[in-house]
Parts: C-alpha cells; structure tokens; sequence
C-alpha cells in the first residue's frame, strides 16, 4: 500500500487518493443524486477546489473550459453529464429528443479524446434500451457509475502490466534509480483513479523500487508542472520539473530509463494522439535507444481509423493560452500575466501525433503490446 496518497477506503475496496486529511476520487455524485462534484484543476497545485455541476450546461463548460480534463476523465464526466440530461429530459416535451441534443452538444466541446464519444454513444445506446422515461434515467445512471468503475479497474491493471517494464530495468540497474519521464498528465487528475501513464509509476513506488520521474512542464496549459507534480508530491514520489526541451539533453546523457506518456487517441495501428510535444520525445527516444511506451485504456483506441496523421483532428486551442501564464502571485492569489507582445499572432495545437513506428509498446489493461496492427487486433476482443 502507497504510504502517502492511496488508500483502501471506499465502494468495492477500490483506492482513493489521500489529498490533505480526506479521499477522493476526481468524480463523484453528491449524496441525493441531482448532482456531480468534480475537482476544478484549473487552481491546482494552488488551490483545491472542488465544483458541483449541477445542470448539462455546467458539464459541457467544465469540459470545454477544462476544470476537468484527461482522456479518461472527460470521458467519465461526459457519461455523468449524460445522465444530469436525463434528469432534465424528465421535463422536456420529447425525452429522447433532448438527450440526443445533449450529447451532440457535450461530444462537441473537445475533438481529440476519443472517450469523449465513446462514452456518449454508449450512454445513449444503453438509455435507449428503456422505454419508460424513469427506467431510462435509472439507465442512465448505473451505465455512468459503471463507465466510473471501469476506467478505475483499468487504470489498475495497467498498472499491474506496467510496473513489470520498471521493475526489469530496476533490475539490470542493480536497484539504482529508475528515471521515467512523462509528458503532461496521464495521471489521477486525468482519470478518476491512478492515471494511466502515472499507474505503473505507483505501482512501482508500492514495491518499493527506487524511482524518480522527470515532468516535463507541458505548455501552454502546464499540466505537467501543476498536474503531474502535484500528484506525485503528495504521493511522496521524487520528482523533478524540466522545461519541455530538456527531454532530448537528458536522454543523450543516460538520464532518462523509460519514457511513459499518455495518449487521447490511438488509431487501430497503433499511430497516437497525445498532448502536443509528444511526439518530438519520442523522436529524441528513438535516436537515444530509450523506450518509449504509451499507456492507455482501450476504450482509447479509435478502431474506425488507421492514419493518425491524416485522420485525428487536432483541437486547436484559443490564443490566450499561449500568450498568457498564470500562478501564484506573492499576494496569495492566482493571477494571469502576458508573456508576449499583446498583438503577437499564435498557434496553439493541443496535441500531436506520434507515429506507430517510434513507439516501443503499448500498456493496456490486457497487457503490453507491440503499436502495430496485428498486436491491436488481438486485444480487440480479448476479455482481460
Ligand atoms: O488537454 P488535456 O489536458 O485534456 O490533455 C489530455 C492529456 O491529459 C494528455 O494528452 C494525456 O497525456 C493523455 S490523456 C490521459
């Protein structure tokens, strides 16, 4: 058991994360069921704010404006906002009908993160089996508490499968520090419990393996700086903040043993969508003979596509969050500064894609995988 930040606590011996002197998970109903809470990640590692979405409105702004985010998370979110529509539809002339809206509108708020969708079209799919209005909400509500559940146990198992590539280089480093890196944040933030590209990281720091991580800051939004270290701060994980292009200094000097990130998308050979920067650590793995693997739940993978490059949409993101940055303030609040000329131009493409061939494996709950084709379809229709 992790000393610092999980702990057996809640509904089916699942873990939770200890943050201060209380649990949590990143998602929760509130007790009478009308509404979810959610923690808002834009004010950490700052401040630990926890919001209550109340209404669908209030889940397609806490997506799109990003108090949660994360592959997994947003898909989860989506599937509670669905059900929060349902609850609404009870008053709307035609309950399918405005269910339908709703999830056109929630799956519109953010392109790339497959579960997005995916979690929609599964939570309309299972409604839509009902025919009575009361028995679709009850639906609605055991399929979102369902979706919670397995992206937890997932996160888990990758984990599990996970720990096995540390533990072996822990191994042939005769117990000497293991140093992953990872890009933004795949971690408990991103998910509702453990993270994917962060779960074997836990897991290894349960067993007791020396391991130290290298978090690249990830701009613009800085998930990695504010996300990823704060988790892996308040779990008691050694940690060490780099710029975003330090990534490529350090694996040409033998500092870096693994690289683990995420993925928002992966296509059915393998080709992955991951925060933007991604790709070119991967690119400086490659050259550098360090490993390079994706963790990912395979509700992630995209089975409809086969070219990342040509068929993921990239979402591209408003100029503020290039030409701004905020934090702490010596006052004690969080403010906003401009880092650059007020009228400069910008770009900002949140993701990018990593091909197959650079990639060393993939970590999914059924185990690691080669990022090709054949390996996917293998574990397409495996059960565990
Ligand atoms: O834009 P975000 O923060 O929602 O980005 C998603 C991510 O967190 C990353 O791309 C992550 O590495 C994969 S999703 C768990």
């Amino acid at each position: 058991m992790l000393k610092n930040c999980f702990e057996v606590v809640t509904l089916n011996n699942l873990l939770t994360m200890k943050v201060g002197d209380k649990y949590y998970r990143t998602i929760w109903l509130t007790e009478d069921e009308k509404a979810v809470n959610i923690i808002d990640q834009r004010f950490l590692p700052h401040k630990f704010v926890i919001e209550k979405l109340r209404t669908t409105e209030d889940f397609i702004v806490a997506i799109r404006d990003m108090h949660v985010r994360g592959a997994g998370l947003i898909g989860v979110t989506a599937a509670y906002g669905m059900y929060i529509a349902s609850l609404e539809g009870m008053q709307m002339k035609d309950f399918n009908d405005y269910l339908t809206e709703a999830g056109k509108k929630i799956k519109a708020t953010r392109p790339t993160a497959v579960n997005l969708s995916w979690a929609v079209d599964k939570m309309l799919e299972e409604i839509f089996k009902e025919k009575i209005n009361e028995n679709k909400v009850k639906k609605a509500l055991n399929t979102a508490n369902e979706i919670m559940l397995e992206d937890i146990e997932i996160s888990r198992k990758i984990g599990e499968h996970g720990v096995k590539l540390i533990e072996e280089i822990s191994r042939k480093k005769s117990g000497e520090v293991v140093n992953v890196l990872t890009h933004c944040n795949a971690g408990w933030l991103a998910f509702v419990d453990y993270g994917t590209a962060t779960s074997p990281i836990y897991a290894a720091f349960e067993k007791g393996i020396k391991i130290h991580v290298w978090v690249d800051e990830t701009r613009p939004r800085n998930q990695g700086a504010s996300l990823t270290a704060w988790e892996l701060e308040n779990c008691g994980i050694p940690y060490t903040i780099i710029v975003d292009n330090a990534g490529g200094h350090l694996m040409q000097n033998g500092m870096v043993d693994i690289v683990i990130v995420g993925t928002d998308r992966t296509t059915s050979t393998g080709d992955v969508a991951n925060k933007t920067g991604t790709y070119l650590k991967a690119l400086a793995a490659k050259d550098n003979n360090v490993p390079f693997y994706v963790a990912l739940p395979t509700t992630s993978i995209d089975w409809n596509i086969s070219d990342g490059i040509r068929e993921i949409i990239i979402e591209q993101r408003g100029d503020e969050e290039v030409k701004y940055i905020s934090g702490l303030a010596e006052d004690g609040t969080i403010k906003k500064v401009l880092i650059t000329p007020a009228n400069s131009n910008t770009a900002n493409y949140g993701f990018d894609i990593t091909p197959a061939r650079l990639i060393t494996g993939l970590i999914t709950e059924k185990g690691v995988i080669q990022a090709n084709k054949e390996s996917l379809e293998k574990i397409r229709n495996q059960t565990n």
